[in-house]
């Protein structure tokens, strides 16, 4: 028998804070991330996944419940295209479930096209687009935000994503 080359667990705030902190510090840009005009701190809530490999982390999912939805507040993988990435999104996808919501939220950004088609291809929709968000985010509540983001792209917008559970076969690849 072949053994999984990850494991996937719930976030402990007490066991996992320190160093899901530089986690964040190094691949995000910090724990509190700035969307919708606020910043939060991802890890506030104390809720989330993290996948494991060999003993180590190598990645962390944090979400947050929102009224009658749930907030896909940070997803990091580490190495990425190795599946972590999907069996973090569908570990949530179950807890969702479990907690009778039906109603996933994620906001990225529009230089993050890697995220952009991970979301997409695993039944998000394009909620909204909000032209010059991040530009605002950087001038008011998060002065660190870069002005360049990945693939060389100017850091401008927040693309907010939406997954009803209702509607989509959740979390698993869409195959062409
Ligand atoms: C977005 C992110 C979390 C996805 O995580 P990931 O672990 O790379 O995701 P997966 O490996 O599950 O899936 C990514 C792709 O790799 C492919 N893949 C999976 N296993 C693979 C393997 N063994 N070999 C090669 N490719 C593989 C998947 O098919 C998938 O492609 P698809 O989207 O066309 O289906 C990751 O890119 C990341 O950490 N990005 C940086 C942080 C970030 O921007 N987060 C989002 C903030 S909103």
């Amino acid at each position: 028998m072949t053994r999984p080359k990850h494991v996937v667990r719930p976030f402990d705030l007490d066991r996992d804070e320190r160093w899901a902190t530089d986690w964040l510090d190094e691949r995000l840009g910090g724990r509190r991330q700035a969307r919708r005009g606020e910043v939060i701190d991802v890890l506030a809530a104390g809720l989330g996944f993290v996948a494991e490999r060999r003993g180590e982390p190598a990645g962390l999912l944090t979400y947050r419940f929102d009224e009658d939805a749930v907030e896909l507040s940070s997803l990091a993988a580490d190495p990425r295209h190795g599946g972590i990435g999907s069996a973090l999104l569908e570990a949530l996808v179950s807890a969702v479930a479990a907690a009778d919501r039906h109603w996933i939220w994620v906001v990225t950004t529009n230089d993050n096209l890697d995220a952009l088609r991970f979301y997409q291809r695993r039944g998000f929709r394009i909620g909204e687009v909000r032209v010059g968000a991040v530009d605002r985010a950087r001038l008011s509540i998060k002065p660190s935000i870069a002005g360049i983001g990945s693939y060389g792209i100017p850091l401008r917008d927040e693309f907010e994503l939406v997954l009803d559970l209702r509607l989509e076969e959740p979390a698993k690849p869409v195959t062409a």
